[in-house]
């Protein structure tokens, strides 16, 4: 078996799984089932400061699934914001399961006064928490949407304040509405963050047309899906070689294979949380299984052989080889003659109507559009 250990913050933690914070964390017998199934800690639901956060409309999830011709994506929606409890409840459960799972357990807090993050974060290192994750992230609370026009300055302040209180990590989880999460991770790192979560979900809207409003509470929501994976892998594959500290990844996990993404990204763990909802608890014993796979197919014996190993490889746009390369060629035995090359084929080197489909291949870019929608793959990308 490799060995799998890794870093969360400046934890050590026996595996990259992390569950993320949610409804899935909330409480010790969740969090147990968590810990069955092999995840190497978890990331309590977050307990907010301003108290109307604790109690959650319902419903408060949909599943929206949209179809737009081959371009079919699912979101899940959500406006599940805050633990349920007050300060006191909330560091009790964090007491009761620090006795009881012997994996690491992370308080997650957002306040609003400098005050309540002083003694919220003293208050749960007391009560047993090994790490704080701070989450001024949310993708619909107060401290997002208002009042400050940097986030990443109000974030910094945030860690600062609370690094001045606890010795335990402190890892700043990010919005991803940011205009250049580089510059706020290199940022967050000199301000003496102990790891970063990379990232939270974004804040978005859905309409129903019936009644010409917003969908289920009738405001906004947090929405993220599979698709939300590339966002991720893609800043912290640019952070990852600026920083020194941990990363742990988040958004759009939704098979084994997305946790070893982000490691090769430069992630040091991997948060999960919405394939939780739709599939439960065993997802994470099939994704670490995975990850032993990929390690022993490839002779890694440690993460670290293979964490960032894309970084360097992801090339600048400005020197992207933009020489055509390649053109489309039609397999004739497999092509039915649908029509779909022509029509999507933007430079008219794709024809269908006759006795078989053809590409005038001086015509051809090599863009590759016609294989991706080929639905009998009978188009291949071939060189000139
Ligand atoms: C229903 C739901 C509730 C969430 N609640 C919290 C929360 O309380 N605190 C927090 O930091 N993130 C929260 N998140 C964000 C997740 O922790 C995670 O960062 C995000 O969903 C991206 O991961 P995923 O694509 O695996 O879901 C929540 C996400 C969902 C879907």
């Amino acid at each position: 078996m490799p060995d799998t250990e890794t870093m969360y913050g400046s934890l050590k933690i026996k595996n990259p799984l992390v569950v993320a914070s949610a409804g899935t964390s909330e409480h010790l017998e969740l969090i147990k089932k968590a810990e069955e199934m092999g995840a190497a800690a978890v990331v309590m639901k977050t307990l907010f400061e301003e108290e109307y956060t604790r109690k959650n409309p319902t419903p408060c999830y949909s599943l929206i699934r949209r179809k737009g011709g081959p371009m079919h994506s699912s979101t899940f929606y959500s406006f599940e914001q805050a633990s349920p409890w007050d300060l006191e409840r909330y560091a009790d459960e964090v007491h009761r399961t620090v006795k009881e799972v012997s994996i690491p357990v992370i308080a997650s807090i957002n306040c609003v006064s400098d005050q309540a993050w002083a003694d919220y974060a003293s208050c749960l290192e007391e009560a047993g928490a090994e790490a704080l994750e701070i989450n001024r992230s949310c993708p619909f609370s107060k401290i997002m949407m208002e009042g400050k026009d940097s986030w990443t300055a109000a974030a910094i302040e945030t860690v600062k304040l609370v690094k001045d209180k606890v010795s335990i990590p402190v890892c700043a989880k990010f919005t991803p509405q940011l205009t250049d999460p580089l510059l706020t991770a290199v940022s967050l790192d000199k301000a003496g963050a102990d790891g970063l979560v990379m990232f939270s979900r974004f804040t978005g809207l859905d309409i129903d047309l019936e009644k010409e409003a917003p969908i289920m509470h009738g405001g906004i929501a947090g929405h993220g899906g599979p698709w939300a994976i590339h966002y991720a892998l893609r800043w912290i594959s640019a952070a990852a070689p600026q920083v020194d500290l941990p990363i742990s990844g988040s958004g759009g996990v939704c098979c084994g294979e997305d946790i070893i993404k982000y490691i090769l990204s430069g992630a040091s763990s991997v948060q999960i949380c919405t394939s939780i909802y739709m599939e439960g608890f065993k997802v994470i014993k099939a994704y670490l299984k995975k990850l032993d796979d990929f390690m022993v197919g490839k002779g890694y014996s440690e993460i670290e052989q293979f964490r960032g190993a894309i970084c360097s490889k992801v090339i600048p746009p400005d020197q992207v080889n933009r020489t055509r390369a390649r053109v489309a060629r039609i397999d004739e035995d497999s092509c039915t003659n649908c029509g779909i090359c022509e029509k999507v084929c933007l430079h008219q080197s794709a024809f269908t109507g006759g006795e078989n489909a053809y590409i005038v291949h001086q015509d051809c870019v090599g863009c590759g559009l016609c294989a991706e929608l080929c639905p009998q793959s009978a188009i291949k990308m071939t060189g000139i």
